[in-house]
């Protein structure tokens, strides 16, 4: 069957279709489109995210992204719809009705074309910024019932783990041994995730403070190297002597599996403050010192847990796994102290947010049959915690 996904938790609008079929243990997927419009120029101005600016773009780049996708996907959009029944305008006026932008569009766009061949519809409704999720998850509840298909929300924590199975345009499930350790590293989230079949995840150990792409964001600001930080310190942290600069390894030796990275943080804003001047040179130190604890933190703190409940595979995802040092650290560790350990790093192209892992991971919950009885009650949850 296909599945269209829309994704609009943060800063970047997308659509994909997947193909996709079979049963949890052995799904197969074939990604037909995946598109993603990134904001990043738009937030970088205000040196991180702001929320309304990101409801607006995706108010106006849903309809767009969601025909390039269903156009790239080979799926016909030229046939006209018969029937235009006012019901069904006044029906997308109401649920479109706080999102005046995006119904205009949805309006002249969406509406005139015939109803496409996808079988289900599914969206991220959290966790996530509140405004940018709601424009995703009304867009979302107007395809379906215009469209009459099936709508299934999906956690964007879960699209992350799915993230580390696709491997180019085809991939299936049974990449993954159970019990699996997931570390899901992102701008929101810090989490150790275990996992003893899809669809039942435990949280196991997660950040008391700050999630460590935001610690990126927030060290990158303070050392002026702009917006977002993750990219950028891992460019210069290349550059730079990560001994030059003695930074704290923030719950390294605590025996659970949480984190702390505003400590962190915190550390490299009073080193900062008490130099003179700082050379380019001294930021790239910065930044590679910076980066060589978070990572140490990180890889750490998976043994640890790896140690406790001897998973047979370890996955990566979200927007920090893209970085370099950790996954080089991760596999290097992982392969000297547990080589039977299978290790599944994301392709970097999928570590952002994207919309084929919402896709893989909602027909994971379709296959269930988890599906959403009343599709309209669907609500954005900001803090949305893992569910089984
Ligand atoms: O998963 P994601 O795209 O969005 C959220 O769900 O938060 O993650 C974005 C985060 C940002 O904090 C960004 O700075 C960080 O991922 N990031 C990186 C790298 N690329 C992106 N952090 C470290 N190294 C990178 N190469
Ligand atoms: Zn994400």
């Amino acid at each position: 069957m296909r599945i269209l996904a829309i994704e609009t938790s943060c800063d970047e609008t997308a659509a994909a279709v997947l193909e996709c079929q079979g049963g949890p243990t052995n799904t197969q997927y074939k990604i037909l489109s995946n598109i993603v419009s990134s904001q990043i120029k738009i937030h970088a101005q205000w040196g991180g995210v702001v929320p309304n600016l990101a409801r607006r773009e995706h108010e106006k780049n849903l309809v767009p992204i969601l025909l390039r996708a269903l156009k790239k996907a080979k799926i016909s959009i030229n046939e006209k719809r018969k029937v235009k029944s006012e019901k069904t305008r006044l029906k997308i006026q109401k649920i479109l009705e706080r999102e005046q932008e995006l119904q205009k569009y949805f309006l002249k766009k969406v509406l005139p074309i015939a109803t496409p061949d996808i079988n289900a519809i599914a969206v991220t409704f959290g966790p996530g910024l509140e405004p940018a999720l709601w424009t995703g998850i009304n867009f979302a509840k107007t395809l379906s019932a215009v469209w009459d298909k099936p709508l299934i929300p999906v956690n964007h924590l879960e699209g992350h783990i799915v993230s580390s199975i696709m491997r180019g345009r085809e991939f299936d499930t049974t990449e993954i041994s159970f019990p699996a350790l997931a570390l899901l590293v992102s701008g929101g989230h810090t989490e150790l995730v275990l996992m003893k079949k899809w669809l039942d995840y435990k949280t196991i150990g997660k950040t008391r403070d700050d999630a460590v792409g935001e610690a990126f964001d927030k060290v990158a600001k303070l050392l002026n190297l702009g917006y977002p930080g993750g990219p950028i310190i891992s460019k210069r942290a290349s550059l730079g002597n990560p001994k030059n600069i003695l930074l704290p390894r923030p719950m390294i030796n605590s025996a659970d599996l949480d984190f702390s990275f505003s400590g962190l943080k915190t550390a490299v804003l009073y080193a900062v403050r008490k130099e003179k001047s700082i050379s380019a040179q001294k930021i790239s130190d910065y930044a590679a010192s910076f980066q060589k604890a978070a990572t140490d933190v990180l890889v750490s703190k998976t043994l640890r847990a790896i140690k406790k409940y001897h998973p047979r595979t370890v996955l990566l995802g979200g927007g920090v796994s893209a970085n370099q040092e950790l996954r080089t650290k991760m596999r290097e560790q992982l392969k000297r102290a547990f080589p039977k350990i299978k290790l599944l790093l994301p392709e970097q192209k999928f570590t952002g947010d994207n919309a084929a892992m919402i896709a893989a991971a909602g027909y994971l919950r379709y296959a269930n049959r988890k599906i959403r009885k009343n599709p309209l009650s669907l609500k954005a949850e900001g803090s949305l915690k893992f569910m089984i």
